[in-house]
């Protein structure tokens, strides 16, 4: 059974590739098979951003743009998407394109190893920001570009040359024509059902009757951890069932009392819909690795996958999120928490596929967040939910938590009438804290529930060391960071590096 034909729009015309392998990455097609060796290979991880290309979607006549790394991203699932490497932005003529002119002209690429991946982060920039006439901040500039490492230049030029783009002539793409080639491309595809080593499915129906039929076909989606699985264990699919193209789990649909994210919406649409209604979410958000793999991954791999230190899994426990599941037979419905069974293991039966993660939405409380952070005294009022997220690590951004920790609490007269506590790093799955949790439920908003609140999270996971942390350290955090989260509660906020501006404080 061959794998199915490979179509995509790159450089002003259709690619059309066979025979490639289920689990043969992208970025190996564009060097090794395509000779395209400008897109380079640092990590093969996710984690440096060498490897970064843009990928663009229809969205009507428009395209929809995301920098994403090329090094764990399976090639088959650009299929019916445009797609620029760093060796398509100057024109025929040889002139730059801005993302470029720019780092020339600022002086930011030393090496050069980083560069394409960064003239990338910038196209992406471009195009989602310069073209719709938004201005580039040195805030959006340092955001968009986590993904991206440098080791010789200093971030400084870099952050220079994003926001000289829009100070050069512009560059504007045809979208309607590429989104025009698309369109026609994906009314093809829709006529012909998935087939081959690689199944791509466009609707739930049709991934359902796969999964039954092909229980043995690696699942992926955004492929920001299975990749791995491939660049570093060398772990070969024969069959790959792709949930990316699925059409209902793609989206994101509000309820009155809940949203119900698709399983396969990407991380920064998911975190974009979480944040909207909890802003308090946004640096938290923000610090889930880089863009490029927010860009790629979905909230429902990153659930499914189940790793203990994934960030997402705290946050939705907390929030007392639920997971469906879904095959031919029907459907279920079950609390995050109760999803795993053990280290990466889950519930899910054989013809299974999660489906949507639903997320409840806070209470309604008169008026918006304030911002910046509401602390008690100055916006946590009666009956309102106070959340906050903690993320340890040993880097600020594009970094694994070596603990982290979501508090949901909400005091009323003084008793805490509501709480849930997620926690990763700390055991083998992601995990809830249940008996913490009752030790503060019902009982004052006081130092004396805290400390026994602090004592009670310390007992209650036995985590392990690695590289990240001791299992000594990761208990004494626990602890701390629920000890801060009274300070907080109670107006406390000295020293805040969520909240530190280098630029600010250096002016
Ligand atoms: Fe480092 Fe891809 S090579 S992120
Ligand atoms: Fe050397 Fe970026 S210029 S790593």
């Amino acid at each position: 059974m061959e794998a199915k034909t490979i179509r995509f729009w790159r450089a002003g015309e259709l690619v059309s590739l066979g025979n490639v392998p289920p689990d043969r990455t992208l970025l190996e097609v564009l060097r090794e098979d395509l000779g395209c060796t400008g897109t380079k290979e640092g990590c093969g991880e996710g984690d440096c951003g060498a490897c970064t290309v843009v990928l663009g979607e229809p969205r009507g006549d428009a395209l929809e743009y995301r920098a994403i790394n090329s090094c764990i991203r399976l090639a088959h699932s650009i299929d019916g998407m445009a797609l620029w490497t760093v060796e398509d932005l100057a024109d025929a003529g040889g002139r730059l394109h801005p993302a470029q002119e720019a780092m020339v002209q600022c002086h930011g690429s030393q090496c050069g190893f980083c560069t394409p991946g960064f003239v990338m982060s910038l196209f992406g920039m471009y195009q989602n920001h310069v073209c719709r006439g938004e201005t580039i901040t040195r805030e959006l500039a340092q955001e968009e570009l986590s993904g991206n490492l440098c080791r010789c230049t200093g971030y400084r030029p870099i952050l220079d040359a994003a926001q000289r783009m829009e100070k050069l002539p512009a560059v504007q793409i045809d979208e309607a024509h590429v989104a025009a080639q698309l369109n026609s491309l994906a009314r093809e595809r829709a006529s012909l059902p998935a087939s081959g080593r690689y199944l791509l499915p466009h609707s739930l129906r049709e991934l359902l009757a796969l999964r039954a039929r092909h229980p043995d076909a690696q699942i992926v989606a955004g492929c920001t951890d299975v990749g791995l699985w491939v660049t570093k264990m060398h772990m070969r699919f024969a069959k790959v069932l792709d949930v990316t193209q699925v059409e209902e789990l793609r989206r994101i649909e509000t309820y009155e009392n809940h949203v119900a994210i698709g399983a396969a919406v990407t991380l920064s649409d998911a975190f974009g819909a979480l944040v909207a209604e909890r802003p308090q979410l946004e640096v938290f958000a923000n610090r889930f690795a880089g863009l490029p793999v927010r860009n790629s991954g979905t909230l429902g791999g990153n659930v499914a996958n189940g790793s203990p230190i994934g960030d997402s899994m705290p946050l939705l426990i907390a929030l007392g999120a639920h997971v469906v599941l879904m095959s031919e037979r029907g459907h279920r419905d079950l609390p995050l928490e109760d999803f795993y069974t053990g280290y990466r293991k889950n519930v899910l039966a054989a013809d299974e596929v999660l489906a949507w993660i639903k997320v409840p939405r806070p209470a309604p409380h008169p008026g918006p967040l304030p911002l910046p952070l509401p602390l008690a005294g100055e916006g946590w009022g009666e009956g309102r939910e106070f959340l906050r997220a903690y993320k340890i690590s040993k880097r600020y951004d594009d970094d694994i938590s070596a603990v982290c920790l979501v508090i949901n609490m909400t005091v009323t007269e003084g008793i805490v009438r509501h709480v849930r506590i997620g926690a990763g790093g700390v055991a083998a799955t992601p995990a809830r804290a249940i008996r913490t949790e009752a030790t503060v439920f019902g009982q004052p908003w006081n130092l004396d529930t805290v400390h026994r609140a602090t004592k009670q999270l310390r007992e209650e996971f036995h985590p392990i060391g690695d590289m990240r942390a001791s299992a000594q350290y990761r208990s004494e955090v626990l602890g701390n960071l629920m000890q801060r989260f009274w300070l907080e509660s109670q107006g406390r906020s000295q020293i805040n590096l969520e909240r530190f501006r280098l630029e600010e404080a250096t002016e």
